[in-house]
């Protein structure tokens, strides 16, 4: 992860999307035809565009009131207690027509690319209902200018018309909404919230082993707010990712390592996502211990958390200035975490995350001289967007 392969004075050539050279400008220049389209990045750094593998930037309306409630002191426990939160922006969403719905999303998708994301899982978990959860994830198929990858998150929280019935709620999932997501092929992964007053480790168990039953593959929401054992968990269902991980501690970084304990270069273990950005959003002090996780061989992978509630920011570029800042990786292990590794936890590694000939054009010019400014100014520095 610390080791980037950097061409001073670059560049690449790509045709209908996809790469064909990539080099020294020089040799790249005598590849190029006169009708060609040029883009100068001069003074400027290229880098694939950013992967981010966790998000929920499909929702209604916003928690600016809580995010007050919170600046007053308020925890974001108590705020959902008393019937905020999750279920805040689960009202709105669910009030929200598809196209309502759409023109907000697609805003929010607009803001991840215009700060270098090209690439973008969106999760589900607004609706809690059959009908509501379905629309989350056909507007995610209609949304343009990145490329979305869809995750069904319908065990985000308690439904509100279940809340003395938690076992109804599951059931609802298991027995209707998922075959449903699955009929209508609109997601790859699913996902569920494990932590005290969401959802149990044994219904992680039953949900997710049916997902993968169904062709699914599975990310999960754990250890975020306390240590629930949440990493092993993630590691023994084969979960292809485990995120946030705040109090994860050493056995859960070494049960993860385990699923890496391969020669197969071929098979993947369990990707920890770190959210830095929902731990500085909350004001909590407590961040994934990301160096030890490295040190266990782990690929750590960087995300947003885009979401109204616990991380209002789609910058990555934000994430990666956490990371190093606050959990002590270096720039390029941030760039790597957003990119290759990102790509790879969802199952892209071979058509972008780097910048090779037969990938995905997905490119940003960076106004930048050097690759660690990226992380480095608290701006917005992506110049051009491909
Ligand atoms: O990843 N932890 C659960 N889900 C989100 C928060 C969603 C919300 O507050 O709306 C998260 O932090
Ligand atoms: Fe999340």
């Amino acid at each position: 992860m610390s080791e980037l392969a950097i061409i001073e004075d670059g560049g690449i050539l790509f045709e209908d999307g996809v790469i064909i050279a990539v080099g020294p400008s020089a040799e790249v220049a005598l590849l190029v035809r006169e009708e060609d389209e040029v883009n100068d990045a001069t003074g400027g750094v290229v880098t694939p565009g950013l992967v981010d593998a966790h998000t929920h930037f499909i929702f209604a309306s916003n928690r600016a009131s809580e995010f007050e409630m919170r600046c007053a002191g308020a925890t974001y426990q108590e705020i959902a207690a008393a019937g905020g939160g999750i279920l805040n922006s689960v009202a709105a969403t669910r009030a929200a027509t598809e196209s309502e719905l759409l023109e907000e999303s697609q805003t929010h998708a607009d803001w991840l690319r215009a700060h270098g994301t090209t690439t973008a899982e969106v999760k589900s978990g607004y609706g809690l209902s059959l009908e509501s959860e379905l629309k989350m994830l056909r507007v995610a198929r209609q949304i343009k200018g990145i490329d979305v990858i869809p995750t069904f998150l319908g065990a985000h929280s308690i439904s509100p018309e279940f809340r003395d019935n938690p076992a109804g709620y599951l059931d609802l999932i298991l027995t209707k909404i998922l075959p449903a997501v699955v009929a209508e092929n609109l997601a790859e992964y699913c996902d569920i919230f494990v932590e005290d007053r969401y959802f149990r480790a044994e219904d992680a168990r039953v949900l997710l082993t049916r997902a993968q039953e169904l062709g699914l593959g599975v990310r999960m929401h754990v250890d975020q707010l306390a240590n629930s054992g949440g990493a092993t968990l993630a590691a023994s269902l084969q979960a292809d990712t485990a995120d946030h991980l705040e109090h994860t501690d050493q056995a859960g970084i070494e049960a993860l390592a385990q699923t890496w304990a391969t020669e197969d270069s071929r098979i993947s273990g369990t990707f920890p996502v770190l959210l830095p950005g929902s731990v500085y959003a909350l004001g909590h002090s407590r961040y994934p211990d990301a160096r030890a996780m490295i040190a266990a061989g782990l690929p750590v992978v960087l995300a947003t958390d885009f979401n109204p509630g616990s991380s209002p920011s789609p910058s990555l570029q934000f994430a990666m200035s956490l990371a190093c800042t606050q959990m002590k990786m270096s720039p390029a292990e941030a760039l790597v975490a957003c990119t290759a590794n990102a790509a790879y936890s969802l199952n892209r590694g071979h058509d972008r995350g780097t910048l090779e000939s037969g990938k995905r054009a997905d490119i940003v010019i960076w106004d930048v001289a050097d690759y660690r400014e990226i992380a480095y100014w608290n701006k917005n520095s992506a110049w051009k967007v491909i």
